[in-house]
């Protein structure tokens, strides 16, 4: 067996991405990411996605490597996304034959990012492709992530080819299946990547899961990270928890402060929260805080705190910020809690107020509101609130 042979027939092509500090210009990648290419080799080959272009003549490297010479026949398209599909145009330079195949949304994405309109096999939900020995077959999971996105699958091999769905940040440190790396951090590296990238789209990946469930998978070839064998069931029991929003216990406490009062607010409650037996607590200051890693705990845990200061008759900004990609994510519940400050007139806590009745979030209890500094009398109402959180009652001093 070559070494990038994952199934008899079925090779690895991806590439490692160890350079690039944020994906989508937006989020970090302090493990990396990869780029998951694959072959799949009948009598005819074709090659299922590819990579970011500034990898594509590592992922040509990769092909020759195991078919030399031979031509590929089809290159089939799971996603459009541009770290998948920016090296068509290469590609077809170097296999003019090449067939691309995809459904009606991908080929007219083809033509749209690369200006591509010949040689395009259009699929459609179910349809199969014969590769002699091995075959494909397509099912469309639209909006995970892309409205185009779909899988495919090798029934001969148990094996499908998922998009973003199971992928994870991370980039593979010498092994490609979950037997050969480490994959402990992937957990949360497969959080992180799903609050991200896929968060908003908890409804379309439920549906995605259905689909799948119906196959008899063996073996899970995402577009980013491990493929997945031996934890198949841990992959889609997390994945299916982060689809439907479903928080394991704990708090997150993700606050901002100009001066440090909110700041002291927020670590008094912290260590209510601590003495009234409620863990794991996770504390962000989100002035400074990794956005994702804030993002993938308040999809991990039920318990959201949140504290600003009002700065400008408002939110502050970096709170601002975070409830604004709550929003878009369209949590539909948290056990949530707010507190803020003001020094001449209050505004952040009733903007706080108006962001939970947006999302249909209904409070632990009343806010607790602070004007101007921190001070023993704070202790009480922080006390209050972390009890709340705890589940117990009020407690007085
Ligand atoms: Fe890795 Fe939605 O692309």
């Amino acid at each position: 067996m070559n070494i990038t042979e994952i199934l008899p027939g079925i090779h690895y092509v991806g590439v490692n991405d160890r350079t690039t500090t944020r994906f989508e210009a937006l989020w970090s990648l302090p493990f990396g990411v990869s780029y998951n290419a694959y072959l799949v080799v009948g009598d005819k080959i074709a090659l299922i996605d590819t990579v970011e272009a500034s990898y594509g003549s590592l992922l040509e490297a990769n092909i020759r490597e195991i078919i030399g010479e031979r031509k590929i026949d089809y290159l089939v398209v799971n996603h459009m996304e541009p770290d998948h599909s920016s090296s068509i145009v290469a590609l077809r330079r170097l296999y003019p034959g090449l067939q691309i195949v995809g459904n009606a949304k991908t080929l007219q994405m083809i033509g749209g990012f690369y200006g591509i309109t010949e040689g395009l096999l259009e699929v459609r939900e179910g349809e199969t492709l014969d590769l002699g020995g091995l075959s494909l077959s397509f099912h469309l999971i639209p909006m995970v992530h892309w409205p185009e996105t779909m899988v495919s699958w090798c029934p001969e091999r148990r094996t499908v080819f998922s998009g973003d769905a199971f992928g994870t940040f991370g980039a593979l440190d010498g092994g490609i299946t979950d037997s050969q790396v480490e994959t402990e951090h992937f957990w949360d590296e497969m959080r992180r990547y799903y609050a991200c990238i896929v968060g908003k789209y908890g409804v379309p990946v439920q549906k995605a899961l259905q689909k799948v469930r119906t196959l008899p998978v063996e073996t899970i070839c995402p577009t980013h990270g491990p493929v997945w064998q031996q934890q198949i069931d841990r992959v889609i029991d997390t994945y299916d928890r982060l689809s439907r929003y479903e928080g394991e216990k704990g708090v997150v406490v993700a606050y901002a402060s100009m001066y440090g009062n909110t700041e002291q607010m927020a670590e008094r409650i912290a260590r209510e929260l601590a003495d009234q037996g409620v863990h794991p607590i996770r504390v962000y200051n989100l002035s400074y805080a990794d956005p994702s890693i804030v993002l993938r705990d308040i999809f991990r845990f039920d318990t959201l705190l949140v504290g600003s200061p009002t700065y400008n008759g408002g939110l502050f900004p970096p709170v601002a910020e975070l409830l604004e990609r709550l929003a878009a994510r369209c949590i539909p519940a948290r056990r949530f809690g707010f507190f803020g400050s003001f020094c001449w007139a209050g505004a952040a806590v009733r903007q706080m107020g108006e962001f939970a009745q947006k999302m249909k979030w209904e409070p632990l209890c009343d806010p607790v509101e602070m004007k101007q500094g921190f001070s023993a009398n704070m202790y009480e109402a922080c006390r209050n609130l972390a009890a709340r959180v705890a589940g117990k009652p009020a407690q007085e001093e």
